[in-house]
């Protein structure tokens, strides 16, 4: 029988959450794309086969997200994975000579736009007995000097655990994806020796993969190039 469960992901419209996207198609889900660039989504959407919702939306905004959700129960019925994506990086300086408006969109995205993600979505995923896929970052795990978007990530880390402890008893799996640095437009300029976006692809479809008695808590997923090294992203 084909694979009828459907994926919302946000971030969607490039990096790791496009080739999730990819992926995700190629084994049948249905998916629903959220980001605020609808021309990176539409492009998206007509690369792929499948059957693909894309609704526009910031991750800051609680109407957005509560439309897209409506959106995609009216066109699909359920929500079953969600994979809580999106995120920026930081801004040179540290905390004592960082711009502080840089630490503000920061958090509103990596820790305020992930808890609003999860709530808007966490009716869904206890209807559906689901799973909330969170990218954080082993920059979540380990502190980087400086750096706003390590403790961003920190507190995405702790989102999940704790969004885990809270929503478990209703059947809902939670699972850390940590990824080392990845190839991709988060950066300016190219990380040859890095991740590619398909290798965490791959970790998340494999987390979903699992069968309902299994939850995989945290995947710290790092490329070679980082095997002794703590310069993350
Ligand atoms: N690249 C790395 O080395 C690395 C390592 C560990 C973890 N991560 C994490 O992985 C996630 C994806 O990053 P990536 O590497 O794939 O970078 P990316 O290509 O820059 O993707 C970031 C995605 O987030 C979306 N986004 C940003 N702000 C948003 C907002 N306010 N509302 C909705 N969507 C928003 C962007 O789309 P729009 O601009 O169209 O909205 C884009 O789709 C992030 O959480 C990042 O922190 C990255």
């Amino acid at each position: 029988m084909a694979n009828q469960r459907v994926m919302l992901i946000t971030g969607a419209s490039t990096g790791i959450g496009a080739a999730v996207a990819r992926q995700a198609c190629s084994e049948g889900f249905r998916l629903v794309l959220l980001a605020r660039s609808q021309e990176k989504l539409a492009s998206l959407q007509a690369e792929l086969s499948g059957d693909v919702l894309i609704v526009p939306a910031d991750v800051t905004s609680r109407e957005q997200l509560t439309a897209a959700v409506d959106a995609a129960i009216a066109r699909f019925g359920h929500i079953d994975v969600v994979f809580a994506n999106a995120g920026t990086g930081g801004s040179p300086g540290g905390f004592s000579g960082a711009d502080p408006a840089s630490w503000e969109r920061l958090l509103m995205t990596n820790v305020y736009g992930l808890a609003l993600t999860l709530q808007c979505t966490s009716d869904a995923l206890k209807s559906s007995r689901g799973h909330a896929v969170i990218t954080s970052s082993i920059a979540g795990r380990r502190s980087l000097a400086g750096s706003m978007y390590s403790a961003s990530k920190w507190a995405a880390t702790g989102i999940g655990h704790g969004f885990r402890k809270e929503i478990g008893k209703h059947g809902v799996r939670v699972t850390l994806i940590e990824p080392g640095m990845v190839d991709t437009p988060f950066f300016d300029s190219p990380k040859p020796d890095m991740l590619k976006p398909e290798d965490v692809a791959r970790a998340v479809l494999y987390a979903i993969a699992q069968p309902a008695h299994m939850e995989i808590h945290e995947m710290v997923v790092l490329p070679m190039a980082q095997q002794d090294s703590d310069t993350v992203p």
